[in-house]
């Protein structure tokens, strides 16, 4: 895939999950509206001057109706104008209440991490290896932003996961993992307000899937996930293998690379690990591979 079609299908995924778009309060004012009132006075005026003729009087009203429309024009473009920049002003709050609101999040997650030292830091690297996967696949700023931020706050949901289970993982049985998958939809659910950053949401909610359909929540497949989603889950896979867990050590940069290729398409889109082991440094990893096969 190129990065001209990364950006068609990044874009298609963010307009689908379009949420609360509104119409700017000076975009209702157009000169298609100047032009109608101002044709509406030159028609009362010529029915004034047509049914009481070229009179002193007619000439006077005719005046009078012009310079009330005008007047009319100029209140309602001024009262558009004050609007608009109120309107500006409270998206400015609203941009910096969001801010914030991520940033509070983002510390949640860092207290969520700290319950487990294996997980420690593992949220912040994805935010910035997604981050830089985006910026392979030519996206813009404003969606690498989107990306970093997605990685941050994929695992939020795990707040409401229990320490026990976190920690005892490795000895997690079947309820225990049933558990642990309800991270990813209640992490949508945390991040429903922030309509601004639907990226982050599908991230949250998908990175789990599996180009088969065999991941969860919901056994989506191929470009069914979102392409965020797809992202942050071979980020995510790639940070979680090149770090020891509890029950074994860290896999190497490469190797874990060379595992994420072997996992896909079935598991990974290969686009994306594509575009992680650019970012990495091993743009020969094919050959590589074949080599090592
Ligand atoms: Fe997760």
């Amino acid at each position: 895939m190129n990065k001209i079609a990364f950006k068609e299908e990044f874009l298609a995924d963010l307009s689908q999950n379009n949420r609360g778009v509104g119409v700017p309060v000076g975009e209702c004012w157009n000169e298609w509206h100047s032009f109608s009132a101002a044709l509406l006075a030159v028609a009362v005026c010529a029915t004034i001057l047509v049914s009481h003729g070229w009179q002193t009087t007619s000439l006077v009203m005719g005046g009078i109706v012009i310079v009330v429309v005008g007047l009319m024009l100029l209140r309602i473009r001024w009262s558009l104008d004050t609007l608009s920049r109120h309107s500006e002003g409270l998206s400015e709050s609203a941009a910096i209440a969001e801010e914030h609101y991520i940033d509070v999040l983002l510390r949640i997650v860092q207290s969520v991490e700290a319950r487990d030292k294996y997980s420690i830091g593992h949220s912040e690297r994805v935010g910035m290896l997604a981050k830089n996967m985006g910026e392979f696949m030519g996206l813009s700023n404003h969606e690498v932003r989107q990306l970093e931020v997605a990685g941050k706050l994929h695992d939020i949901g795990m707040v409401a996961i229990p320490e026990h289970i976190i920690v005892g993982r490795a000895k997690m049985g079947t309820e225990g993992f049933r558990t642990v998958k309800t991270h990813s939809r209640i992490g949508f659910d945390v991040l429903e307000p922030l309509q601004s950053i639907s990226a982050a949401l599908d991230a949250a909610r998908y990175h789990h899937e599996r180009m088969n359909g065999t991941g969860y929540p919901e056994g989506l497949r191929d470009e069914n996930i979102p392409l965020s989603a797809r992202i942050v889950g071979a980020a995510d896979a790639y940070d979680a293998m090149t770090h020891d867990r509890p029950h074994r050590l860290a896999l190497s940069s490469f190797a874990a690379v060379q595992e994420l290729r072997r996992c896909s398409p079935a598991g990974y889109d290969p686009d994306c690990v594509n575009a992680l082991a650019e970012c990495l440094n091993f743009p020969v990893l094919e050959e590589a591979v074949a080599v090592t096969a």
